[in-house]
């Protein structure tokens, strides 16, 4: 059997189904339940926060067959909500402005909306990656937009909407997507697991959703990866040490080491340490980015022992007495001095030949100040 990517298979297919974003959905299925349809919509926002996925939904809920009068859900039953699950339904087009971005481009899609929809209420057109259209295509979009026809619905996708023309933006209305909430993130990641049948250690959610960055889509494929590791137990399980191992990432107690050697002068076991994590396969991105959120936290309890917030949440009751503890050892003046070391170092290791130098230069600086 083929593996369908999470990502894939598990696109929203409900507005119920949509995670976070929550300004937008209701917005949405406000307007259609009480059939007040745009006929232009923008969805712009970074990657992989549900802009496509939105744009599907909204197609999907303003052609339903079924859908009655102040609902605002797709039933996923009729011809044509089928249809658009299926990829195949004549009266919406999805076009991607990244490959077909001239004027010829526009032109056709112009005739192709003056063609009444075939098999329903409105004929849809998905406009993605929109900001890469070039300038003639773009004048061209804008007379259709001025006067569209009756029964055509544009939504255009944009991961860069401040490289849109703005009386194109203002034609159309606008919703901004945005990151999603690591609390959004894992909870949709749980349902994830429920579904496959896989348990999990808490702790391994955690990494994998701030390895996200935001994105649901790297967030699903991240678990897609680990995945592979968790059903090879005899019971499926995603176990923390996998994950970090998979994903490159660096235990808190290695950082906590190496703040200790610095803290105590020792600069040649300090750098033979950074050179041993990097020699284990950790990135001196993950490396300097792992030192500066270490510090940062030592920083803050030093400031407010009582400190808490939701990202500490995975930190334990002695990852953190042990950070409050090297807080006593540092002045703050010399904490701040040494974290905009590691901020400095962390700007520089992607584009420094010998990539783990900025961080060694971090190292022998804060023991020297
Ligand atoms: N808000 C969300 N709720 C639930 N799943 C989501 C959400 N956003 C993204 N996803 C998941 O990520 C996948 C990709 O999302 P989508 O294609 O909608 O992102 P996008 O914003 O269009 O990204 P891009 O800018 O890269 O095109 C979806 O198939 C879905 O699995
Ligand atoms: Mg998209
Ligand atoms: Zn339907």
């Amino acid at each position: 059997m083929s593996h369908l990517a999470l990502y894939r298979k598990y696109r929203p297919q409900k507005f119920s189904d949509f995670v976070g974003q929550k300004h937008v959905v209701e917005a949405i299925t406000g307007a259609i339940s009480q059939g007040t349809i745009s006929h232009a919509y923008l969805f712009d926002g970074p990657k992989g926060t549900g802009k496509t996925s939105m744009a599907r939904l909204l197609a999907k809920a303003i052609n339903c067959q079924n859908r009655k009068e102040g609902e605002s859900e797709p039933c996923n039953k009729c011809d044509s909500c089928l249809d658009i699950n299926n990829g195949r339904a004549i009266d919406l087009l999805e076009i991607d402005a990244a490959s077909n971005r001239g004027i010829d481009d526009i032109r056709q899609l112009r005739e192709d909306v003056n063609f009444r929809p075939v098999k329903s209420q409105y004929k849809i057109l998905i406009l993605d990656e929109s900001h890469r259209l070039t300038k003639d295509a773009v004048n061209a979009l804008l007379k259709t937009l001025e006067e569209p026809p009756a029964h055509a619905v544009f939504i255009l996708a944009t991961t860069e909407v401040y490289n849109m023309l703005p009386t194109i933006v203002s034609r159309c209305q606008r919703f901004d997507f945005h990151n999603l909430s690591l609390e959004d993130i894992k909870k949709q990641l749980m349902k994830i697991l429920k579904a496959e049948k896989v348990d999990y250690e808490p702790e391994a959610l955690s990494l994998i959703a701030q390895g996200a960055q935001g994105s649901m889509r790297n967030a699903e494929s991240l678990l897609d990866a680990c995945l592979t590791l968790a059903l090879a137990h005899e019971k499926p399980m995603l176990k923390v040490e996998e994950v970090r191992g998979l994903l490159g990432l660096i235990e808190v107690e290695k950082v906590a080491g190496l703040v200790d050697l610095m803290a105590e002068g020792k600069t040649g076991e300090a750098i033979a340490s950074l050179n041993e994590l990097s020699g284990q396969g950790i990135s001196p991105t993950e490396l300097s980015r792992s030192i500066v959120n270490y510090l940062r936290y030592v920083l803050l309890f030093q400031i407010n022992p009582e400190f808490d917030s939701f990202e500490m949440m995975d930190l334990s009751p002695e990852e953190k007495e042990k950070m409050k503890k090297q807080g006593q050892g540092f002045t703050q003046e010399k904490l701040c001095s040494i974290i905009d070391l590691f901020l400095e170092a962390q700007r520089k290791v992607d584009y420094s030949a010998i990539s783990l130098l900025p961080l060694e230069l971090a190292v022998v600086r804060s023991i020297e100040t």
